[in-house]
């Protein structure tokens, strides 16, 4: 098992939650990894907004807030959009990007995904970037080109610096919300594949290697659940979980919480 990188679990709570509801949730992860020791980075990604009550109702605890999309413009005329600005002023340290709903419903491109990393990464805020094949490239063969060509986009422009921060979520299109869960040894697999288009995209042309894909913690999602995160977390190239459906309610994200806990203790330098 790989041993420096960080362990993560990610709570994308999509369009649910009042702000009333989400502070609740809020409160009882915190309460429910208070004390506790070998903690993966909890962060919580409620909609817009709620990520103030959330803000609020983590300070003082190791909890982190993301959002689950934010526009790449600092300011202007960009009716209903939310700015890194408003995000990094407000608590919020992480912000979702590229998630495949915003690509499928709302026009996110791989180069909207590219201008947005930007953006994040100039305001310090650490960036979860999401790639994944449909059901139709996988059964066409297609996963591994697919994905390879959403993290070249993404990451056009960058260099090995820019993207300490960066973090990548592997999450199938048909694994999301479906119940399928992608086979783990499959989930590690296509993560491997994308440390090492991470390499390939930094190696220079005179052929020097590069090995930052090796520092990038890669998450899986699509139907993570409590029974299911082990058998992906142990596994090399897994660094944690992007989890919708079982981050809504405290009994189901906390047992996933411990998941990313028990990876932690085996690889002690992953906190
Ligand atoms: P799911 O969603 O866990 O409900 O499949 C994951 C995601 O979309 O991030």
């Amino acid at each position: 098992m790989s041993t420096d990188r960080k362990t993560i679990i990610a709570g994308n709570w999509k369009m649910h939650k009042t702000h009333e509801e989400a502070a609740e949730l809020a409160s009882a992860v915190v309460k429910g990894v208070e004390g506790k020791s070998d903690l993966p980075e909890v962060v919580l990604c409620p909609p817009f907004t709620a990520l103030a009550a959330v803000v609020d109702a983590t300070r003082g605890s190791s909890v982190k807030v993301g959002a689950q999309n934010m526009d790449y413009r600092n300011e202007g005329a960009f009716t209903g959009e939310i700015s890194p600005v408003m995000l990094s002023k407000m608590g919020v340290t992480h912000v979702i990007l590229g998630h495949s709903e915003r690509r499928q419903f709302f026009g996110e491109t791989n180069s909207t995904v590219n201008l947005k990393l930007k953006a994040a990464l100039e305001h310090g805020l650490v960036p979860i970037v999401c790639v994944g094949e449909s059901l139709d490239e996988r059964e066409s063969g297609l996963t591994d080109s697919v994905v390879r060509r959403q993290v070249a986009a993404a990451l056009e422009d960058l260099t090995e610096a820019d993207i300490e921060t960066l973090v990548i979520a592997y999450e199938p299109v048909w694994a999301i919300g479906t119940g399928k869960t992608c086979e783990a040894t499959e989930a590690n697999r296509v993560a491997e594949s994308i440390r090492s288009t991470v390499n390939d995209f930094f190696a220079t042309e005179a052929g020097s290697k590069s090995k930052i894909g090796e520092t990038i913690p890669i998450l899986y999602g699509g139907s993570v659940k409590a029974s299911n995160v082990d058998e992906q977390l142990e596994l090399p190239h897994i660094d944690g979980s992007l989890v919708g459906g079982a981050s809504l309610s405290a009994p189901d994200f906390l047992p996933i919480i411990e998941g990313g806990s028990r990876r932690v203790k085996l690889t002690p330098s992953a906190s």
